[in-house]
């Protein structure tokens, strides 16, 4: 069976096909260079740009799995959360080419793609506990099966990505900030006395947004008495307090639900700290760690096509071609 994935909620313009074992192909084009000048993404700035790439990213992804347009046997496009003028190019064109080649199509969820990028290489084993860590979520998610989705618990405020974004901003690093501090703090050291909040608490629940602030206030104030911020060091002691929350929340919510695995998702779940960490947490247990590979952290169809796999294969249901764009989705 051939799934084609299109994915275009923020600033990839991405088509893949999957034939489900193997990717045959994943193009992702990335507008990052664009938004860089603006320090984040500009929504119509990135509309702008999904059309205009969205049919050569079609083409090459075709091209590059040596298919040919009528051997696709399903489209899964990404329906949803994400900007609504970028889903709405990416699912036009999904639905163009469904009703153009007779095919059929379903829509998906953008984190329940994420997730799915664990299932590409490896092989998620239920029961499992999901740790979401995206730009714009934060959660933790229990799945007892193929797209049976329970979170237990979430940001209240700020998603971590959100958080690292926010914090290379102020350190003076290009955006995507989170790539960025994650590289800085592998040169510091984590000297800086920052705040681990709601780490304690009996819930799964997490919060950044006084994280995030603590690392503002003591840049200014640094600067205000002319002294001097080792940013190394500043981002080493960031992540330290981010992925020390996660990582034991993740752990305490992995033990009381008896999973069998944990996987990290999410662009967040590049992060080289948090997934060496992950590892580390977990090796007193009888539970595995997965981790998605790199190319498949950050947005990319790959996960949508396989995603879609998934979910044919559990419900055998498609959609009508009134799909239409949701910039909110629940899980
Ligand atoms: O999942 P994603 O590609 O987009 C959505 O939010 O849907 O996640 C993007 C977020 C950004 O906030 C980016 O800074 C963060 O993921 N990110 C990272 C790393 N790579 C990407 N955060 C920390 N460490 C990284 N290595």
């Amino acid at each position: 069976m051939l799934v084609l994935g299109v994915e275009s909620s923020c600033d990839e313009t991405s088509v893949a096909i999957f034939d489900g074992k193997n990717i045959l192909s994943n193009v992702v084009l990335s507008q990052i260079d664009v938004h860089k000048q603006f320090g984040g993404v500009v929504p119509e700035v990135a509309s702008r740009h999904h059309v205009r790439n969205v049919s050569i990213v079609f083409k090459e992804a075709l091209e590059r799995a040596n298919v040919k347009a009528t051997d696709i046997d399903l489209v899964a496009v990404t329906e949803g959360p994400g900007l609504i003028g970028s889903l709405l190019v990416g699912i036009t064109a999904a639905k163009t080419f469904a009703m153009a080649y007779h095919k059929p199509i379903i829509g998906l969820n953008h984190l329940a793609g994420h997730i799915y990028a664990n299932q590409i290489e490896g092989e998620m084993k239920f029961p499992l506990l999901a740790l979401l860590v995206s730009g714009g979520n934060t959660e933790l998610i229990i799945m007892k099966d193929h797209f049976d989705f329970e979170i237990i618990g979430e940001t209240l405020d700020d998603a971590v990505g959100e958080a690292y974004d926010k914090v290379a901003r102020v350190c003076g690093l290009p955006y995507p900030g989170g790539p960025a501090v994650d590289r800085l703090a592998k040169e510091g050291t984590p000297r800086y006395d920052l705040p681990r909040v709601m780490k304690y608490t009996d819930d799964y629940n997490f919060s950044f947004s006084g994280l995030k602030s603590s690392v503002i206030n003591l840049v200014h104030n640094n600067e205000q008495r002319h002294e001097e911020t080792n940013f190394n060091d500043l981002c080493a002691s960031f992540q330290e307090a981010v992925v020390d929350t996660l990582t034991y929340k993740t752990k305490k919510a992995a033990l009381a639900y008896g999973v069998k695995q944990v996987i990290i998702a999410g662009g967040v779940s590049a992060n080289k700290g948090l997934r060496e960490r992950l590892f580390e947490v977990f090796k007193d247990t009888d539970i595995t760690v997965s981790v998605p590979p790199f190319k498949y952290c950050t947005d990319n169809a790959a996960m949508i096509a396989c995603a879609g796999y998934y979910h044919y294969q559990k419900y055998h249901k498609t959609r009508e071609l009134d799909i239409n764009g949701l910039a909110d989705m629940e899980l």
